[in-house]
């Protein structure tokens, strides 16, 4: 196949010995997805200034918008202003909720260092055979494979699902053992968006179930969990938005107060794809609605980056804890 790089090549590392020292350490990886270059920017000058490492991560639908062969070159540029910034922090260039052997395999050549089999909304043994056959491709290779049991409610990529399935402890154990998946997402309450939850003004957001989280960790010790749909919808950002020309009613998410305890646990991996999409959107109506005759988009994609750098340094230091960790 022309074209194919093993991510080595571009100076990427998979998710092996960073998840080894979050679970040592009591923090989560900050999982970003990306699609253009000031996401991209913005992700890497926020972990490089916080000094965290990083998973720089793309849906399918993601990739097909950035462009299959321009995307891993978007990753290695990273690597390389890392590198001129004099930094070193390890960088994993991943996909999110993969749903075919052939979309795996096809990111895996060329230069993805971990894949997502999201196999969820199929039967258990389906969804375990197929997470195998993506597994034995890309252990091969020494890329990592994360697997999905239970589904969440929301939008899980193409997949649309009204309620959640919250992961069955009991299933873990045999999924892990007969996929040899390297990580875990798992549902407890989290929800993919901007919707998490339908609660009335003043009322509290459900909290995650902990409890099933406690009973996954009791039966895979040291397995390292991921928690996708975790974007808090910063209210500062939605209120921004609607300030300035948006309409986000009832937009509501996962407090960072719960993000913090499942950080402190198994949970390894910590997805991020709403909230950077909040900063950006909210910088931008911003800059257009002070200044109507803008038309440079470096004026209001270099604002939407930098408030997007602030945005993950929050995160990485007072969410995750994975600032000074790289
Ligand atoms: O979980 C899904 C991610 O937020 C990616 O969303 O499919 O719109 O790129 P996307
Ligand atoms: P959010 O929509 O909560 O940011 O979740 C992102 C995610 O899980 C990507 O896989
Ligand atoms: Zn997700």
């Amino acid at each position: 196949m022309a074209n194919t790089k093993h991510y080595t090549e571009l100076g990427l590392t998979n998710t092996r010995d960073i998840f080894k020292k979050a679970m040592a350490g009591g923090y989560a990886i900050p999982a970003y997805n990306f699609n253009n270059m000031e996401q991209l920017q913005g992700i890497i000058i926020g972990c490089v200034e916080s000094k965290s490492p990083v998973i720089l991560q793309v849906s399918g639908s993601a990739r097909k918008y950035a462009d299959p062969t321009f995307l891993p070159y978007m990753a290695m540029g990273a690597v390389q202003m890392v590198k001129a910034l004099g930094a070193g922090i390890p960088i994993t260039l991943h996909l999110d909720h993969g749903n075919t052997f052939e979309l795996a395999k096809s990111c895996i050549d060329s230069g993805f260092s971990s894949v997502m089999l999201d196999g969820s909304h199929h039967p258990f043994e389906e969804n375990a055979a197929l997470t195998r056959q993506v597994v034995d491709y890309a252990h091969e290779r020494e890329v990592t494979v994360e697997g999905e049991l239970g589904v969440l409610a929301g939008v899980e990529d193409e997949v649309s699902h009204e309620v959640s399935h919250y992961t069955k402890p009991e299933e873990v154990e045999a999924f892990v053992e007969k996929t040899s998946v390297d990580s875990l997402a798992i549902s407890i309450g989290t929800s993919h968006g901007a919707h998490k939850f339908k609660v009335k003004p003043g009322e509290e957001v459900p909290p995650l179930r902990f409890d099933i989280l406690e009973e996954i960790e009791k039966r895979v010790p040291g397995f390292p969990i991921v928690l996708h749909g975790a974007s808090s919808i910063e209210p500062e950002y939605v209120k921004m938005i609607n300030a300035y020309g948006g309409k986000m009613d009832d937009a509501v998410g996962i407090p960072a107060e719960q993000l913090r305890r499942a950080a402190q646990s198994a949970v390894c991996k910590i997805n991020i794809d709403s909230d950077g999409r909040l900063a950006m959107t909210a910088m931008i109506r911003k800059v257009f609605a002070e200044n109507p005759a803008e038309f440079d988009p470096r004026k209001y994609l270099g604002s939407a980056r930098d408030e997007l750098i602030k945005m993950v340094k929050y995160k990485n230091e007072k969410v995750l804890g994975s600032a000074n960790k790289a």
